[in-house]
């Protein structure tokens, strides 16, 4: 069984997918725990459903490192990455680059879902990144985090046709309408091992 860490920072409707996938019998992984570094209204999702949550915020650290030391420890304080199972730890709308002690500590069992068809817009607006320079597609990545921002080996990607005159908003909706998906098959897959997660360049 594969043992999950979810990081979000907003609507959690990824995480909301990701904990009705790992409810359903039979799937290969369950969430032991939901951090945030915000009172993320998406927590609510893990509290309905009996998994342990926490908040570390950036601004009680002195520094991002630290700030990463607190994440991780509570995270760990939950079994993953320090038990025997496999572990692996998915941000799934974090808005937060997560710095490099906690990347190494993790890598390469450490994954991000983004918005938009990396290489292509990185970064925290990704779809109005998208809008703004008139794409024609774009769509959802799954990667391996690295330390960079967002540019981590690529799992799995899908591509969504931009339509004339649409908002930021029914972009996402759309874009997010195959992420969650995605996001549920990438984890199972790398559950099963049907997928292995290659090692960052670095
Ligand atoms: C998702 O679309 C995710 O890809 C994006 O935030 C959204 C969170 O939605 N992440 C980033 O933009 C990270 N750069 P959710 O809270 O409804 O799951």
């Amino acid at each position: 069984m594969l043992n999950i860490a979810v990081l979000i920072s907003g609507g959690g409707s990824n995480l909301k997918a990701l904990i009705d996938a790992t409810s359903e019998p039979g799937f290969p992984a369950r969430i032991a725990v939901v951090g945030s570094d915000t009172e993320a209204p998406g927590l609510a999702h893990a509290e309905a459903a009996g998994i342990p949550t926490f908040v570390v915020r950036p601004a009680d650290s002195d520094t991002r490192e630290e700030w990463g030391q607190l994440l991780a420890a509570a995270i760990q304080e939950h079994g993953v990455g320090t038990g025997p199972e496999p572990s692996l730890v998915v941000s799934a709308g974090l808005m937060r680059i997560l710095p490099p002690g906690f990347v190494r500590l993790f890598s390469p069992a450490l994954i991000n879902t983004h918005p938009a068809l990396l290489p292509n817009f990185p970064g925290a607006h990704a779809v109005r990144d998208a809008l703004a320079a008139g794409a024609a597609e774009t769509g959802v990545t799954v990667h391996v985090i690295d330390e960079g921002v967002d540019t981590g080996p690529v799992l799995r990607q899908r591509s969504v046709v931009v339509r004339d005159g649409e908002t930021e908003d029914e972009l996402h909706e759309r874009i997010k309408q195959l992420e969650r998906p995605l996001l549920v098959d990438v984890v199972r897959d790398i559950a099963t091992g049907d997928l292995n997660l290659p090692q960052s360049a670095e």
